[in-house]
């Protein structure tokens, strides 16, 4: 059973190779008593202990692995819970009121409650025991029948590293067109700080990270993986304090943030998934890949189709002549799903004008975008649809007429970046109208695929509310809104797949994942960079959400072959104008998308191997293979532009050892353990790549 409860006072959560405890110590804190690696039996837990003051200047507090602190009393780590009273207090003081266990659902809550200011705290835990994912998310609910009470900071959750250890922290970190660096830094004496104060997840740091404590490399060592579902403005603190304790709170961030919970009222933060491990990088990966895909993406087990994006080809220039001629060339080298990115909406033709009017140009489509989506269609492929709901440029029918549904300051000049506005997510006649539009959009057209963009980040966030309410809860309402507006979206039309893209990868994380089936990364598409940006993305999130598209784009002498094999080792894509290409580049797309096409399945659903980073080496390689290992394809990748041929090994660590391989190319069959103890050898010539599938016999 993956919770146990003992006496009420101690709660153990286990899932297949880690273990969480939390229990009430005899003073009556809750404290984190335990995670790390699952142990044997129960009775070798640590049990819940009282810690006490190392002098007058630090107390208890320093050192007591609270599972949720909160400002009271004479503490110094960072709260997750941050209040005002009527009166002016905002100290919390909470009792243990009841637990809930629903050994069904594996689900746990424990509440917590201030008696005096009747203010409730409801710690919320799901285990997920096979995919080794604990989540865990607070409720707070203001249960004072007159008072409002104002909420400063209300986090999702803390961890208590264990033992005293130099902790490092492993994320991904960067900026338009250069997402998805991996870092790897020390924590120092003190707080690392990474957060968005963007209004969306923000490419500069991704809220899903690893801490680890000694050493780490993709197979070996402990790794605490700690994710948050949340696709707004985020923050995550790491101390270390001066008594070597290792603490981390994360959840939405506090800057600028205000809460006004009016009587009765409830709020629920999002979700952190968590997992430890004690095999490395990769472990944590792959837990994470699996768990995506088998509980958040909306369609999990739909394989995900090739195909084309008309954005670096024709840009705002999109015609219906055009748009079919590239739709006709895109079936003819197999693309199974045609999507028409921006400059297709009404007043469309630069960034200048038209978001918000979500209908077909009528200049660019005369008959609306029917003979389109008809022709796609017929020609055996989805239609798909680039929208960026959120925006509107003022040089639009919507803004003229809602010129209020933006976010502004009354009194304040209005920042337009890339020529638009932000609409007020949180307005519902906002969610109503784009509900309308989008909705009419799908059915009238016949759609199959949306891509969501979000093309900017914010300023002035300010919001008129008419029930007089803070607007300072902007940075929460508005994410609630695009959410809301996405679910009932889905609702409508369950057949329609989703891709989040924000200027590239804007918006990636845990909580869009709910919501949208893949990703848009980057808008670098330069094949060089974007085996880096792939590679970070790779830490946590899945090779199923990995859209990747073949473009002119970067060092002009790249290789095509080389460009498919970087797409492919994703969801693959193009995005060139296939007009300019000759018929020996569309031989090479033909044979590269029938080969994606034989093998998606252990690229999409199988397991991805990091062999050797590009970090590492000019050659750098990955794997997939299947579960069963019976199957899998390696992507070798060399960098270097030298043209001399070289033999490169590359060691496939990730078959079964006592059968017998063949790899595609080579005559010998060896065992696993012979190919995984001599490598597999591959002559490679300068700047290319190599596609090798393999088998088990
Ligand atoms: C963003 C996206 C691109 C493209 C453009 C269209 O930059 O990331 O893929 O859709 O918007 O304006």
């Amino acid at each position: 059973m993956p919770i146990f409860e003992i006496d009420g006072k101690l709660w153990l959560l286990e899932t297949k190779h880690q273990a969480y405890a939390i229990g009430f110590t005899e003073k009556g804190f809750l404290v984190n008593t335990y995670w790390g690696e699952r142990l044997d039996n129960i009775r070798n837990y640590p049990l819940p202990r009282d810690h006490f003051a190392s002098d007058s200047f630090d107390s208890e507090f320093e050192t007591l692995p609270e599972e949720f602190p909160v400002l009271n009393g004479m503490k110094f780590v960072e709260p997750c819970l941050i209040t005002r009273f009527f009166d002016g207090t905002r100290d919390l003081e909470l009792d243990f009121e009841k637990f809930e266990l629903d050994p069904q659902a594996n689900f746990l809550r424990i509440y917590l409650s201030d008696s005096v200011y009747h203010f409730r705290v409801v710690l919320n835990f799901r285990v997920y025991e096979h995919e080794d994912i604990i989540e865990k998310w607070i409720e707070i609910e203001n249960m004072d029948g007159v008072n409002d009470a104002i909420v400063k900071r209300i986090f999702s959750g803390n961890f208590c590293l264990g033992g005293e250890h130099d902790y490092r922290i492993i994320h991904t970190w960067g900026k338009w067109f250069n997402e998805m660096n991996i870092s790897d830094d020390s924590l120092i004496h003190g707080k690392v700080v990474l957060e968005s104060r963007r209004l969306t997840t923000s490419h500069h740091h991704n809220p899903s990270v690893i801490f680890y404590p000694n050493k780490i490399c993709e197979s070996h060592g402990e790794a605490y993986a700690i994710s948050l579902g949340w696709s707004g403005n985020w923050k995550l603190v790491a101390e270390k304090n001066s008594l070597e304790k290792t603490r981390v709170t994360v959840g939405i961030n506090d800057w600028d943030f205000e809460l006004v919970l009016k009587p009765q009222q409830t709020f629920q933060t999002p979700p952190i998934y968590f997992s430890w491990t004690d095999q490395g990088i990769r472990a944590i990966s792959h837990t994470f890949h699996n768990f995506i895909q088998s509980h958040l993406l909306p369609h999990p087990n739909k394989p995900r189709k090739v195909l084309y994006n008309s954005w670096e080809a024709t840009f705002f220039n999109v015609n219906l002549v055009e748009q079919k001629k590239l739709a006709e060339m895109a079936a003819g080298v197999g693309v199974e799903l045609f999507v028409v990115d921006d400059g297709w909406f009404h007043g469309r033709n630069s960034d200048q004008a038209g978001l918000g009017d979500w209908w077909h140009d009528a200049k660019k489509f005369p008959n609306g975008l029917q003979p389109l989506s008809d022709f796609v269609h017929q020609l055996g492929m989805d239609f798909g649809l680039w929208i960026e709901p959120e925006m509107v440029n003022p040089d639009s029918n919507l803004y003229r007429l809602h010129p209020d549904w933006v976010l502004h300051f009354d009194k304040r000049k209005q920042t337009l970046a890339r020529n638009q506005c932000i609409l007020n997510m949180a307005i519902p006649g906002v969610q109503e109208y784009l509900f309308e539009k989008i909705a009419s959009l799908i059915e009238d057209n016949d759609i199959q695929f949306i891509k969501w963009d979000m093309n900017r980040n914010v300023s002035e966030p300010g919001w008129d509310r008419e029930d007089g309410g803070s607007s300072c809860e902007i940075w929460v309402r508005y994410v609630e809104g695009v959410y809301s507006l996405w679910q009932r979206l889905a609702m409508a039309f369950p057949r329609v797949l989703w891709q989040t893209c924000s200027g590239g990868g804007g918006r990636i994380d845990t909580g869009i994942f709910r919501y949208a089936d893949q990703a848009w990364l980057s808008d670098n598409t330069d094949p060089l960079k974007r085996i880096f940006i792939q590679e970070g993305y790779s830490l946590f999130y899945p090779a199923l959400t990995m859209e990747s598209w073949v473009t002119e784009s970067g060092y002009e002498n790249t290789p095509l072959d080389f460009r498919f094999l970087v797409s492919m080792s994703g969801v693959l894509g193009i995005g060139s104008n296939l007009l300019h290409w000759s018929d020996t580049e569309m031989k090479i797309a033909k044979k590269w998308i029938h080969v994606y096409k034989e093998h998606r399945e252990i690229i999409q659903f199988g397991r991805q191997y990091r062999l050797i980073s590009p970090r590492e080496s000019e050659v750098s390689a990955i794997a997939y293979q299947n579960d069963d290992c019976s199957k899998g394809v390696l992507f070798v990748y060399n960098r270097k532009m030298e043209s001399e041929s070289q033999t490169v090994i590359i060691y496939p660590l990730m078959l079964e050892r006592n059968k017998v391989y063949q790899f595609d190319g080579l005559e010998n069959r060896q065992s696993g353990a012979d190919w995984m103890q001599n490598g597999v050898p591959l002559v490679l010539s300068g700047f290319s790549a190599l596609f090798v599938p393999y088998n088990m016999l």
